[in-house]
């Protein structure tokens, strides 16, 4: 059965633009057929924890089997997140564009997923291609609002758009590398630019909801 894990990355509520769509989108999905399942992780209104020393210690343990109690508490959030991963086979993220990357939550979020020997191998005795994904047959949709214009591909801003490229790169690193990303643009000029922004950005995923 089709599963949802649903990252929510704006610090706004009921204000977000992003975090709208994505409820919009979840809900058409989800419409689509009862057994469909969401499960929500909100890393945008929730702090999320940088990793820290004793975090990156535990994790890159040569023998994971021989981790410390206190070790295993190090990752006992990163192990949930995780599993929350493996737990889906659709991964939907909503992320607002902050200072041409994404929200510190989502960072945060992306570091404790992106874990050695769960959701990426490292071999050094490949030295061509030491890294393997452990994450297969996902896909990924991507839903961003900003307040500028112009990031698309093509666009006057799309060499500053740090976001998109960001995260393409890391769910590819781990795997996933069918990424559909969504934008509105115009939330800082408001009026019909926004307007018209938003729209195509509803439409867009009110044709996915039919087909992711
Ligand atoms: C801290 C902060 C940084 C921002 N940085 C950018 C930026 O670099 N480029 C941009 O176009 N908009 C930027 N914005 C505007 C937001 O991307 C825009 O308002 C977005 O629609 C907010 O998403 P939300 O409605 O889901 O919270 C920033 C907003 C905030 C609060």
């Amino acid at each position: 059965m089709s599963s949802i894990l649903s990252v929510q990355g704006s610090p706004r509520g009921e204000r977000s633009h992003s975090r709208r769509l994505q409820e919009a989108f979840l809900k058409a999905w989800q419409g689509r057929d009862a057994g469909r399942q969401v499960l929500r992780r909100e890393v945008g209104r929730v702090a999320v924890p940088a990793v820290s020393e004793g975090w990156i210690a535990a994790a890159f343990h040569p023998e994971p089997d021989a981790r410390s109690e206190v070790m295993k508490a190090d990752l006992a959030l990163s192990d949930v997140l995780v599993d929350e991963l493996f737990a889906a086979d659709r991964l939907v993220i909503s992320a607002p564009m902050y200072n041409f990357g994404v929200p510190s939550g989502v960072k945060a979020w992306v570091d404790q997923i992106v874990r050695i020997g769960r959701t990426f191998d490292f071999d050094p005795a490949r030295q061509d291609n030491p890294y393997t994904p452990l994450l297969q047959g996902r896909k990924a949709l991507v839903i961003t609002t900003r307040g500028d214009r112009g990031y698309g591909p093509g666009g006057a801003n799309a060499h500053l758009n740090h976001a998109d490229a960001y995260l393409r790169t890391v769910l590819g690193f781990i795997g996933i590398h069918d990424v559909t990303v969504v934008a509105v643009e115009n939330d800082e000029f408001g009026g019909e630019s926004f307007e018209q922004s938003y729209q195509r950005a509803e439409r867009a995923l009110a044709d996915l909801a039919e087909t992711f």
